[in-house]
């Protein structure tokens, strides 16, 4: 099984739905570690209801990044971890780091990239007037936002839709698409490479599938 460790910010929707898929055999893998930079993450609580270790490394204590993700990085290596899921993780980590997990590393990220990379993309979908919307999951490079796309889930947006409600109906796809995504990593039917994502061995459009 995988060796997958989990790291969050806040609700950590998106690791119970990685829970979930765990337990219900959707997931070939196992969490073995969650950690989160805040301390009242509501998805530490949910880690230790599903009887995984977890750890938090508060960044304000730290002068700086290079020293907070070299911590964080001894917690991940410690657990010999294959994947590291970044799921609401709401801290840019530095180059060094992200190099260190070149082509074990994803994200999910609350729009169809490229469009919309950083923060408040629902708002700025809105705004633009877009009719479709949706989440990309990504591996993870140094480029903010900007490594190679695995899954995309498209939603529609309506003229009745507010940030909420989109944001609502984003975030029920999010679960949907980390999971399989996980999976497809767990399953090694997902390549890493310099020339992008393969799937079952065939390369996929800068876009990943939808
Ligand atoms: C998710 O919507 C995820 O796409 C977003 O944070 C939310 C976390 O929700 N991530 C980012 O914005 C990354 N820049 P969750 O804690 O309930 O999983």
């Amino acid at each position: 099984l995988k060796r997958i460790v989990v790291l969050i910010s806040g609700s950590g929707s998106n690791l119970q739905a990685i829970i979930d898929a765990i337990n219900s055999g959707r997931i070939h893998g196992q969490i073995v570690q969650v950690i989160s930079n805040k301390a009242d993450a509501y998805g530490l609580v949910r880690a230790a209801t599903a009887g995984i270790p977890t750890a938090c490394i508060d960044h304000k204590t730290y002068s700086s990044r290079e020293a907070f993700d070299a911590d964080v990085r001894q917690i991940i290596d410690d657990t010999e971890a294959d994947l590291v899921i970044l799921a609401g993780f709401m801290r840019i980590l530095s180059a060094e780091f992200v190099k260190h997990y070149s082509g074990r590393m994803l994200n999910i990220h609350p729009s169809l990239l490229p469009k919309y990379k950083g923060l408040h993309t629902h708002q700025r979908a809105l705004k633009a007037g877009d009719n479709e919307h949706g989440c990309t999951v990504h591996f993870v490079t140094e480029e903010l936002d900007g490594g190679p796309l695995l899954i995309q889930a498209v939603v529609p947006v309506t003229s009745a839709d507010d940030e909420e409600s989109l944001q609502r109906r984003v975030h029920t796809r999010e679960h949907i698409a980390y999971p399989l995504a996980v999976e497809l990593i767990c399953s090694n039917r997902v390549k890493f490479s310099t020339k992008g994502i393969y799937l079952d061995d065939k390369l996929l459009p800068d876009s990943g599938f939808r």
